[in-house]
């Protein structure tokens, strides 16, 4: 079942970081060491960073991915970057279909799906990202509103391997708001059980991780949410004490 998916912290920089950032990834590379983490860990930069940041990482245990792709391979799209110029940079993710890039650039479930299949031709995974607006919640409507974006976000296809749900509650991102355990674990139990419909058994081992003011002061309870496995952090995954924070949640 589910407990025996292996987690995965990421974190999305979002659009911060420069080249001195590295600094950041340095010590998360020197803390996390060689031992086994307990999970999986990566960090997606702003895509100026994706090449350099691999090279710091080597083969550690830190992966790098990225936070947005166009659908095309290349072409006339300009300042768009393609899946397969993530992967040749050294990204093996593509996060897709953030809030931020539904509200800010209007991508839609079909863009979402079509971007998630482009991550997948171009041989990396994708990260699908869904959640409901506080209107939403508050209307009593985000069970709905969430599986309806997974059912028209999650291209044929998809399986444990290539796909990761993440669920990020949109009123709380970068708000300092969590939802409560309750609701997380039936959000979490519902996204399982629209998986299983979709695709079958198989979604027992897709990882759903959580997204929202994750800190490592919450993680330790948000983690241990049955079907939450591993979350999605901004804001603390920017600084290495408090991404390690959060990591050490699998580490204990
Ligand atoms: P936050 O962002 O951790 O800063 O709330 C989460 C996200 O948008 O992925």
């Amino acid at each position: 079942m589910s407990d025996s998916v292996r987690a995965l912290v990421a974190g999305n920089w979002k659009m911060n970081g420069v080249i001195a950032s590295a600094e950041e990834l340095q010590q998360m590379a020197t803390d996390l060491g060689s031992a086994d983490p307990g999970c999986e860990v990566m960090i997606c930069p702003p895509s100026t960073l994706i090449g350099f940041f691999q090279r710091i990482v080597g083969d550690g245990p830190i992966e790098i991915g990225a936070q947005d792709c166009h659908v095309n391979e290349k072409g006339a799209h300009t300042g768009d970057i393609s899946a397969e110029m993530l992967a040749d940079v050294g990204a093996t993710t593509i996060i897709v279909g953030h809030s931020e890039r539904r509200q800010n650039h209007g991508e839609t479930d079909s863009t979402v799906k079509a971007k998630a299949e482009a991550a997948w031709r171009a041989g990396l995974k994708a990260i699908i990202c869904c959640g409901e607006s506080d209107d939403q919640r508050e209307a009593g409507r985000a069970l709905d509103i969430v599986g309806t974006q997974i059912r028209a976000s999650l291209p044929e296809g998809a399986t444990a391997e290539n796909t990761t749900i993440a669920y990020e509650p949109i009123w709380a991102i970068g708000t300092g708001k969590v939802p409560t355990i309750d609701d997380v674990a039936e959000m979490h139990a519902h996204i399982r059980g629209t998986l299983v419909d979709i695709i079958g058994d198989g979604a027992n081992k897709m990882r759903i991780l959580y997204g929202g003011s994750v800190k490592p002061g919450n993680a330790p309870e948000l983690m241990s949410v049955e079907n939450v496995n591993g979350a999605l952090v901004g804001g603390a995954s920017l600084k290495a004490e408090d991404f390690l924070g959060i990591i050490a949640a699998y580490n204990r």
